[in-house]
């Protein structure tokens, strides 16, 4: 045989045996290709290391090199077909465990405080209220003056102030969101503002240095208690259910006179008294009251023409009581396992 023959049937077998490896589906047929391929006995490989030995001395170097590339090529596509094959006969085998619990995908989920919000601002919009919002660094006279506060009264007291300046102030309440809307918009004005407030307090089981409010106003011609109390009543009904019952107790806030604090039966003991509502069977839920002729008269209002009512809640109290968290540090704390609990 000439260099250039045995060559050619190198090159012959190189084009043959991927095919031929491929072609194999069971194990058994597998065995057989690699006898055929590169068995010791019968193996092409092996004719052809015989058919070597017989070249002229001059050609065997190019021709050895090239029938051991091609045996080793040969030979990883073989091992690479039987690992393919063996884990195709493993994976029959074993047959899927139906009752095995999927993996879930990761949610992100909204703050139970944020859910509280836009049910509220949900429930306000069906009634046509519209969103307003202010600034959370807030001058000190749309905090306080403008709201009826008294210059250096013990009202102010009401609120521990972090001041950013002079006439500078972290808003303690969203009422400064009411002056703000009444000088831009004429009557009729119906708005929802939500936002966060800031106070000098320390973290404890019922108080947040901040925290999220959500502020009501109504303001046009002719506007009365009774729509601040039916009103809020409706509100209680959606919000807490049909069954809820609601009642306003007297209060005191500068910017609005009457003052009033509305309670809602406590949803978790209907009444009977838990440690939810404090064994007294009724839960606070906001402070409101008919918006003082001053504060429109701050805001370039003709108090004479127009009436309106305001009310404030505390959206994070709401979801404590809603879910029965005993400490409103678990809802600002931002761990996952807490959270995690209110994906809906
Ligand atoms: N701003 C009051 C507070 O922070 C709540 C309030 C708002 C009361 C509007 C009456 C009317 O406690």
């Amino acid at each position: 045989m000439t260099l250039s023959e045995f060559l050619a049937s190198v090159e012959q077998l190189a084009a043959d045996a991927p095919a031929q490896i491929a072609a194999t589906a069971t194990l058994d047929e597998w065995t057989a290709v690699r006898t055929a391929l590169v068995g010791r006995q019968a193996g092409r490989i092996t004719d052809l290391m015989t058919g070597l030995a017989a070249l002229p001395k001059e050609a065997k170097r190019e021709a050895g090199q090239r029938v051991n590339a091609v045996k080793a090529t040969i030979e990883a596509a073989l091992d690479a077909r039987q690992a393919a094959l063996e884990a195709a006969a493993q994976g029959a085998s074993t047959p899927l465990d139906r009752s095995m619990p999927g993996r879930a995908h990761w949610r992100g989920a909204v703050h139970p405080v944020s859910q509280v919000i836009d049910e509220v601002v949900e429930i306000f919009r069906e009634l046509g209220f519209t969103i307003a919002l202010g600034p959370e660094a807030e001058g000190a006279w749309y905090n306080f003056g403008a709201l009826n506060f008294p210059a250096d009264h013990p009202a102010m007291d009401m609120h521990d102030t972090l001041y950013l300046g002079a006439d500078q102030v972290l808003r303690t309440h969203t009422s400064p969101v009411q002056v703000r809307t009444l000088q831009q918009y004429p009557p009729p004005v119906r708005i929802l503002a939500p936002g966060n407030v800031y106070r000098r307090d320390f973290f404890d089981p019922s108080h947040a240095p901040m925290f999220a409010q959500v502020e009501g106003l109504v303001v046009d011609e002719g506007v009365t208690f009774a729509d601040l109390k039916a009103t809020l009543s409706h509100f209680a009904r959606r919000f807490f259910g049909a069954e809820t019952t609601t009642r306003f107790r007297p209060s005191f806030f500068p910017f609005t006179e009457p003052s009033a604090e509305m309670d809602v039966r406590c949803g978790v003991c209907r009444g009977a008294g838990c440690g939810v509502c404090k064994q007294s069977g009724w839960i606070e839920i906001l402070g409101a009251g008919m918006v003082h002729p001053a504060v429109l008269e701050a805001a370039g209002l003709d108090s004479e023409t127009y009436t309106g009512w305001a009310f404030g809640m505390g959206p994070a109290r709401t979801a404590l009581s809603r879910h029965g968290i005993p400490d409103i540090r678990i809802l600002y704390d931002s761990d996952v396992r807490v959270l995690d609990q209110f994906v809906s």
